[in-house]
């Protein structure tokens, strides 16, 4: 017999249908739900919402499990490149050689960027932050590129297109922010490669492309590659949800990303260690703080809605963090703080009884100072790695004929009907 959920409700019983997954995960389905009813659910932040079937990630928050259509994240941090990584999301398979070639060679031809929209960033004061330029100028892809037709090898080639194109506008982004020329992407350099020429080469001393330093590039973007249905995930289904075209949909999950509990975390981490630097704020201090609930300081890079453990892509970071530190042979006084903090909070009894553990962002932020990436481009290094997965979810989302425009109930909490007062005898 199929097994069902029984609801009882105003004494009226409701069967309702039980899914599973096929890693075993379970949810009810409650979509006849109000209709039989009159009830809805309540979920706000939607912890427990099944919004969508996916086969793209699978997590396992109480167990550290992360998993790309399948490959465990280390695996693909060990052996893989961040381009073979987004070939996976997108496509559901591994590319063979022969398609890792015609990839390459497509990101190759459309890494130059329409000079018109060079123009763009000219205009933006000097303060901007790159996030908000990087959102706007992917909603202006639309405009400038607008071949979105429905033939599936034009979009396969918009995904390409995005892809090797935003790594070009970060990286003119932060020339142009900082009053240097801009430097052009070259055919003879792998992804990861290009962007850290794009982003360092300079006339005075030519960038010397580090094979290490281009590893450590290719981890941090696979690490933040996809993460299932997260903050910014979600805002690109929702907004896609209307059949706006795919750039407007990832605009809007750069803007979603931008915030400091979400992507914006490895920024405020670094600000937060900073901070801790120069005030001489001791550890025992900054953790007292943090479990101090009318003080709005949290430790940032700690903590996750999903995760209940060490988050996977923390330990593999951290790693790399080792590695990248020990290689520029570069002493960072805030590392020596991070992992304080971190032994601190790991035997701290409020972090233990609230499961807070590090997160991707606890080490990220290092990592990124270590190669000369600047604070406020932290983000954005996150958002060039999260655009495969968020094509990836926008591509399935589109595909699947049981998504609907994403439209939630609410329980409206306002006044009752009240009459509409003249302004003359309001009082
Ligand atoms: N420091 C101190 N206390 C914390 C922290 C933290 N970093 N994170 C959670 N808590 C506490 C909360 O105050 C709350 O306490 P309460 O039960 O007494 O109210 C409890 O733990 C549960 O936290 P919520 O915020 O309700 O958990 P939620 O799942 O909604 O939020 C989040 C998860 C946003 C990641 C949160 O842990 C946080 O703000 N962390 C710091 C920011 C951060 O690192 N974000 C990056 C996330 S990973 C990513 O997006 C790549």
């Amino acid at each position: 017999m199929k097994e069902v959920a029984k609801l009882v409700i105003d004494g009226k019983e409701l069967t309702l249908p039980l899914i599973e997954g096929s890693q075993g995960e379970k949810a009810i389905d409650i979509r006849s739900l109000r209709q039989e009813t009159g009830y809805i659910t309540f979920d706000p932040g939607l912890g427990n919402t099944g919004a969508c079937r996916s086969s793209i990630t699978y997590m396992d928050g109480e167990k550290g499990i992360l998993r790309y259509r399948g490959v465990p994240i280390e695996q693909l941090a060990e052996h893989s490149t961040f381009v073979e990584t987004a070939f996976l999301l997108i496509t559901g398979q591994l590319p063979t050689r022969d398609e890792l070639t015609r990839t390459s060679v497509y990101l190759n031809d459309f890494s130059p960027l329409h000079e018109n929209m060079k123009a763009f960033y000219q205009n933006y004061p000097p303060k901007a932050h790159p996030m908000g330029i990087l959102s706007a100028m992917v909603n202006a892809m639309r405009s400038f590129y607008p071949e979105l037709l429905d033939i599936e090898e034009e979009m396969n080639k918009t995904y390409l297109r995005l892809i090797s194109k935003i790594r070009t506008m970060a990286a003119m982004a932060y020339r142009i922010s900082k009053g240097e020329r801009v430097v052009y992407p070259r055919p003879d350099l792998c992804y990861c490669a290009n962007f850290l020429n794009m982003m360092f080469d300079s006339v005075v001393i030519p960038y010397h492309v580090d094979k290490d330093l281009v590893k450590a590039l290719n981890v941090f973007l696979i690490l933040h590659a996809d993460h299932e249905q997260n903050c910014s995930t979600t805002a690109v289904r929702v907004v896609g949800s209307g059949k706006v075209n795919i750039y407007s949909a990832l605009s809007a999950g750069i803007s979603a990303l931008w915030g400091p509990l979400h992507g914006g975390a490895n920024q405020a981490v670094v600000n937060m260690l900073e901070r801790i630097h120069s005030e001489g704020l001791t550890v025992k201090e900054c953790i007292s703080k943090a479990r101090d609930r009318n003080d709005p300081f949290r430790l940032m890079g700690f903590g996750h809605r999903v995760y209940k453990t060490y988050d996977p892509r923390a330990k593999i970071m951290k790693k790399m963090c080792d590695v990248i530190l020990s290689k520029i042979r570069r002493k960072d006084p805030l590392l020596d703080i991070v992992q304080e903090l971190e032994d601190a909070a790991l035997n701290d009894s409020y972090f233990k009884e609230k499961n807070l553990y590090p997160n991707v962002d606890f080490y990220s932020g290092i990592v990124l100072r270590a190669m000369g990436i600047p604070t406020n481009m932290f983000t954005v290094m996150f958002a060039i790695g999260r655009l495969p997965g968020w094509i990836a979810q926008w591509k399935e989302d589109v595909a699947d004929p049981e998504m609907r425009i994403t439209r939630p109930r609410q329980i409206y909490s306002g006044n009752l009907k009240q009459d509409y007062i003249p302004i003359d005898d309001r009082g």
